[in-house]
């Protein structure tokens, strides 16, 4: 695994580096594969990070990417708590994508039945040997407890499933959640986490230390063969004292 910090002035220059590393992810998984496969996630911080993406519409190539998500949470796609429903209104509205591109977590069912679904339609996209696409490209965030996609603390470590249904208590957002697990982000080629406010700097400082995955399931997210690439903004970054091999004060 490759592991690269960036740390920015503030959460918009954060937001402006991280749609120039996703375009650029685009742009070589097209010229490498014909395709680009990326997963979005939810909460606050990459809503800047979407709209710079519709603000510039023309940057990649829409009809050759797949968008998928890391995880969903169990509302109707019409609920303002649907990361679905934010990232269409936010961006997937504003961009040449095709309907056909767009991969979402079925939410209004019972999450068990969403779980079998995505599953499916991971398989159609598989990189063989494994049952689900190789990702190009996984946006994740970090909770203030440490929390990323639906892996919440505590949760079981090892996953022995790409996908699961899980209820997670955290700032009075949905609970009933469906979220892609570690087999799944640790066999991506690029994982770009984006983490802002002070609020979080001590759980990064502990993520990054690699200290206890029980507890702090981000540090679970470890790509055998890709790249992960912190980008954080200077308060996020406050309690890291020295920073880490590779990394770059933008
Ligand atoms: C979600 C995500 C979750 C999120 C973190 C950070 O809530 O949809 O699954 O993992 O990325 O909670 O959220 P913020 O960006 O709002 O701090």
């Amino acid at each position: 695994m490759k592991s690269n910090l960036r740390v920015f002035k503030d959460a918009e220059e954060m937001s402006r580096a991280a749609a120039e590393n996703f375009i650029a992810a685009a742009a070589q998984a097209i010229a490498e594969r014909d395709r680009f496969i990326v997963a979005l996630n939810g909460g606050g911080t990459p809503r800047r990070l979407f709209q710079l993406l519709a603000s510039a519409p023309d940057k990649m190539d829409w009809s050759r990417t797949h968008v998928f998500w890391g995880d969903e949470r169990c509302v109707p796609p019409t609920d303002p708590e649907s990361s679905y429903g934010m990232a269409k209104e936010i961006l997937l509205d504003h961009v040449p994508i095709p309907l056909d591109n767009v991969h979402r977590v079925l939410s209004e069912p019972e999450p068990g039945e969403a779980v079998s679904d995505y599953i499916r339609v991971l398989k159609r996209f598989a990189s063989p040997p494994l049952d689900w696409p190789r990702f190009d490209l996984i946006l994740l965030g970090m909770g203030d407890d440490g929390h990323t996609a639906s892996l919440f603390p505590h949760s079981p470590v090892e996953a022995t499933a790409p996908v699961l249904a899980v209820t997670g208590d955290y700032q009075s957002r949905p609970a009933r959640r469906v979220t892609l697990t570690p087999l799944v982000f640790n066999s991506a080629q690029n994982v770009m986490f984006l983490v802002t406010g002070a609020s979080k700097a001590g759980t990064l400082k502990h993520v990054l230390n690699q200290e206890s995955p029980e507890q702090y399931p981000a540090a679970r997210i470890r790509p055998a063969d890709g790249q992960v690439t912190w980008m954080v903004d200077e308060a996020a970054g406050s309690a890291l004292h020295s920073k880490s091999p590779g990394s770059k004060v933008s």
